[in-house]
């Protein structure tokens, strides 16, 4: 054999080799590739798992939110991972999934400036060990796993689009005015047992979990705020609370503080109900107006 030939052979081997070797190396990525999706299809199914124990109380069996309790999840501007319009108007700089992850591992302690307005009655809660929460870190990647699977693709998002709205504003009633717009009697002593009794109902449900069970201001949902709320019950200070000002509280809240607007949400009867309740304490009930 001349040594050409056994370089040529040589060569050939070479060549032979790298074919079988890339040959070997498509079908390992591909099995790495059939292993992964295995996998992740496994940590999304565990996500679901705990999706549905943990999750869909307050944000919906699919994620399309519960008015009242949590907002959607499944939906096209927190899961359009390209263009990530919600992460850019919240000024979130990491991936989506990162601000999924974050998010269900620390909670909200304080409601965040986006939702400030929706009137939720509990925080979002801190899931984490990490952070003091009840669930492994390995269950809270599994979630994260969940939520994003519901990213345009196989499952497109359900929910359209959710733009912020400002809160609404009321149209102002002159002072003569004022009381003549309360749907029911109200003297000087009260609108009477029923009314409270029905304003209470709504206070409970809409309002005891930052204001307290007691009307004092001091409900778990308003801890930490900047502003707390005031206390219905020092009446002192309620005697001084103009029942103009009381009314354009529950109607257009109180942006930036974390009080919600309530002007949309609750029937005009079920405002003025609650805010007679609130007044109940010091017995002011339309004394004074206006400031
Ligand atoms: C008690 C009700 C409640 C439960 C239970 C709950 N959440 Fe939330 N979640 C909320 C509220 C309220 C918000 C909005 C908080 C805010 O920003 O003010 C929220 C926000 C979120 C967000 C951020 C959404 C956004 O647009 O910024 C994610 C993600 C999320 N929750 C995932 C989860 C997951 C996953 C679980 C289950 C492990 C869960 N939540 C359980 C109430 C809840
Ligand atoms: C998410 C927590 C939260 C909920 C729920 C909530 N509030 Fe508030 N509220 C606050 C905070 C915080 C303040 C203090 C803000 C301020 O005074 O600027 C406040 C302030 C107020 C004030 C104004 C008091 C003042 O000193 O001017 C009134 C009135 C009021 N809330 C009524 C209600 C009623 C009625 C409901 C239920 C229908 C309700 N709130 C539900 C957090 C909440």
């Amino acid at each position: 054999m001349s040594v050409q030939f056994k370089i040529l052979v040589g060569i050939l081997f070479t060549i032979a080799t790298i074919v079988v070797l890339a040959i070997y190396g498509f079908a390992e990525d591909s099995r790495m590739r059939t292993y992964q999706a295995n996998f992740a299809g496994r940590s999304i199914q565990a996500g679901g798992d705990y999706f549905e124990r943990y999750c869909i109380a307050c944000h919906g069996e699919r994620g399309e939110g519960i008015v009242g309790k949590g907002p959607p999840l499944n939906r096209t501007d927190l899961l359009d991972l390209k263009n990530t319009p919600y992460l850019k108007a919240i000024a979130w700089n990491g991936t989506t999934a990162d601000f999924i992850k974050n998010t269900i591992a620390a909670g909200r302690p304080q409601y965040s400036k986006y939702y400030e307005n929706e009137g939720y009655t509990q925080h979002m809660p801190t899931w984490s060990q990490d952070y003091g929460g009840p669930l492994r870190p390995d269950q809270v990647d599994a979630l994260t796993d969940y939520v994003l699977n519901w990213a345009p693709g196989e499952y497109g998002p359900i929910v359209a689009i959710v733009t912020p709205t400002p809160g609404p504003t009321a149209t102002p009633i002159p002072p003569g005015e004022f009381l003549k717009a309360i749907p029911f009697p109200v003297t000087e002593t009260g609108p009477g047992d029923a009314i409270l009794s029905e304003g209470k109902a709504v206070y409970d449900k809409n309002c005891a979990a930052c204001h307290g069970t007691g009307l004092a201001g001091d409900g778990p949902g308003a801890q930490g705020t900047a502003k707390p709320p005031r206390n219905f019950t020092d009446c002192t200070a309620m005697r001084q609370f103009p029942l103009i000002t009381h009314h354009d509280a529950v109607v257009n809240g109180r942006v930036q503080t974390g009080m919600p607007a309530w002007g949309k949400r609750l029937s005009n009867e079920d405002i003025w109900k609650v805010i007679m309740y609130e007044r109940s304490p010091c017995g002011n009930f339309i004394e004074p107006i206006s400031p």
